[in-house]
Formats: structure tokens, C-alpha cells, sequence
């Protein structure tokens, strides 16, 4: 390769990284001026969507359900671990965070939701779910809302289903224990803030 292209890959490739670090400023932008909606001042660690996720067994589940896509950190495990065949349903109430996800999942199987997840009923035309994986700011949430939410996912959940859920109070497993027989608790530092994954079925 002569040094002219050479020149003209590396500010292609240069360009490419720009436009990566714009993307990612763009999302965290979105995250801080909307802070009590969003309820983070950062997005959620691999380790952490890892911690989530190794709760799960994706393989096998028909019809998977996120809440709260944001940057799409949580939606991305997701889709690195369901069948094919499956389905996932992305509810998130910015419509940035929207416009930005469907660019990053624009596969068939995956939609993504412009709607508040107490609304979840609407989508399901009668299906039951296998997963539902949650990183709603429920402290930030009004009590009707987070109430309608917790019980429209339980009747949206098949009888061997979970609701999981990353949040950064130990006080919030009281509000999943209204709603669900049973929430276990585990806890990783590997994300900032620290946080807690709850199992509820
Ligand atoms: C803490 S952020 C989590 C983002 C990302 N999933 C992560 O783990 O980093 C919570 C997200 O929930 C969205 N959200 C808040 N209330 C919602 C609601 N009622 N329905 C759907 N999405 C909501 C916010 O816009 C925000 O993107």
C-alpha cells in the first residue's frame, strides 16, 4: 500500500473511532439530562450485565423481555445468548435511546419499544414470557407507576418465569416482595455504582 492510502485508511479509520466516541457522548448526554427518568449516571459494566444474565438460560426461552434499553448494554448480552428463534421486546420510554438501538439491533427478532413498560400487555397478543430483565430506576418511578409495572409483568410472566432485576438499593427487594413469592439477592462491585441483581418468580 503507497503512503497516500495508507494516510487515507488512517483517517478512515480515525473518522470511524469519531464517530464510535460521538455515539457513545451522545447516549451518556441523553442518560445525565434526563436524570430522573433515567435514574444513572453511567451505563451498566459487562461484569454487571454478565452477573445478570448468568441467572438466566436464554437457550430455550420463546419470548424475552427487557425494560429499560438504554444504550442497549443489557439488550446486546441478550442477544449474544437467546436462540434465534426467540423473541425480545426492548420497552424504553427516550425515544433517543430508541432511535439509537434500532440501529444497533435491526434484526428481525428484536423490537424495540417506544412505550413505558406498565404498557407490556399491549404487545403481547396473549403470549406469556419467559424472561423479563429489568434496569428501571423503580426509586425514581411514581408508586402507581412502579406498582402497575411489577404486577403487569408478573401476569405477563409463563409459571416458570423470572423477572430480574439490576438496582442500586437493598431496600427495593420489600416492593418485589409485594409482588412476587420469591426474590433472591446478589451483589457485584464490579460496576459503578455497586449494584444488586434480584430474582423474582
Ligand atoms: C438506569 S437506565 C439503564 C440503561 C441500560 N439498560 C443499562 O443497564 O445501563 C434506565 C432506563 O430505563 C428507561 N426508563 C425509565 N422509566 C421507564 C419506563 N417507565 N418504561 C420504559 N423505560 C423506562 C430510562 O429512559 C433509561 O434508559
Amino acid at each position: 500500500m503507497g503512503e497516500d492510502s495508507k494516510d487515507r485508511a488512517k483517517s478512515g479509520i480515525f473518522k470511524e473511532r469519531i464517530k464510535d466516541y460521538m455515539g457513545k457522548s451522545d447516549l451518556l448526554l441523553e442518560l445525565y439530562s434526563n436524570l430522573s427518568t433515567t435514574g444513572a449516571v453511567t451505563f451498566s459494566s459487562k461484569a454487571l450485565v454478565n452477573k445478570m444474565l448468568s441467572h438466566t438460560n436464554l437457550q430455550g426461552a420463546k419470548l424475552i423481555v427487557e425494560l429499560g434499553g438504554g444504550d442497549g448494554s443489557i439488550t446486546q448480552g441478550i442477544v449474544d445468548r437467546m436462540d434465534p428463534g426467540s423473541e425480545l421486546l426492548v420497552f424504553e420510554i427516550s425515544k433517543s435511546f430508541c432511535e439509537s438501538m434500532e440501529k444497533m439491533f435491526p434484526q428481525q427478532n428484536v423490537r424495540i419499544i417506544n412505550d413505558s413498560a406498565e404498557n407490556i400487555a399491549d404487545y403481547l397478543e396473549g403470549r406469556k414470557v419467559d424472561y423479563i430483565l429489568s434496569s428501571l430506576p423503580f426509586s425514581f418511578i411514581p408508586p402507581e407507576v412502579k406498582d402497575a409495572i411489577l404486577s403487569n409483568s408478573k401476569i405477563a410472566l409463563n409459571q416458570s418465569g423470572y423477572f430480574i432485576q439490576i438496582c442500586y438499593s437493598y431496600l427495593l427487594k420489600n416492593l418485589f416482595k409485594k409482588h412476587f413469592d420469591k426474590v433472591s439477592l446478589s451483589f457485584t462491585l464490579k460496576n459503578l455504582p455497586p449494584a444488586f441483581v434480584m430474582v423474582c418468580s
